[in-house]
């Protein structure tokens, strides 16, 4: 499975999928690391890792329209299979996401569909949930939205900040992501229709 991955910052899930893909037993190839901003950590962990990267600084373009159509044409140059978000910060407009329809992936740190957009810990905190998690999703165009692939659920401790939280679902996040593209290389997962299809059985 050829992949690119989509980044905005620190890379703690891309490092999580370049350290799977460094086992030559795993099925997935990451081919691009593409960032819209410059410089960040995800970039040089990638380059680290020997893999092409691209920044398409979002800042540089007059128009959402014209950002998306460049990232989509490096993206193109990678000839993708899959595309994962981790911890891109951007949102997409239809085009791109109908563009890569059913190949576009991200991970977001709660259980969907408790807690979309921004501060997911906070408000796991708030309502007094005892369990939290992450959940890897197919992109649609309603933000946090789209066919569940996988979620990993951790519990919530009465002792919990915000930030021990985000830690604890943080190593999930680094579990759940290498495992669901593993699933998805081997056919377990089957994202070519409009629903996410599971063969097998597995947990
Ligand atoms: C992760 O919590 C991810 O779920 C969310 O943004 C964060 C990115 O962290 N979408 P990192 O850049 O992978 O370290």
């Amino acid at each position: 499975l050829r992949v690119a991955v989509m980044v905005s910052g620190r890379g703690s899930n891309l490092q999580a999928l370049l350290d799977a893909a460094a086992v030559p037993s795993y099925p997935v190839s990451i081919e691009l690391v593409v960032s819209n901003v410059p410089d960040v950590q995800a970039l040089e962990r990638a380059g680290t890792a020997g893999i092409r990267t691209a920044t398409v600084p979002h800042r540089d373009f007059d128009s959402r329209e014209a950002f998306e159509r460049k990232i989509s044409a490096v993206l193109e140059s990678a000839a993708p299979d899959l595309i994962c978000q981790a911890g891109f910060m951007r949102i997409l407009t239809p085009w791109f996401i109908e563009r890569w329809h059913n190949r576009l992936i991200n991970i977001h740190p709660s259980l969907l569909p408790a807690f979309p957009g921004l501060r997911t810990h906070e408000k796991a905190l708030e309502a007094g949930v005892r369990l939290h998690g992450c959940t890897v999703h197919l992109v649609r165009t309603e933000v946090d939205s789209g066919p569940i692939i996988g979620q990993a659920a951790v519990p919530v401790s009465p002792e919990d900040t915000s930030e021990s939280l985000a830690a604890r679902v943080l190593r999930a996040e680094h579990k759940l992501y290498p495992t669901c593209l593993q699933l998805i290389a081997e056919s377990h997962i089957r994202l070519g229709e409009d629903k996410v299809h599971f063969t097998g059985s597995f947990n």
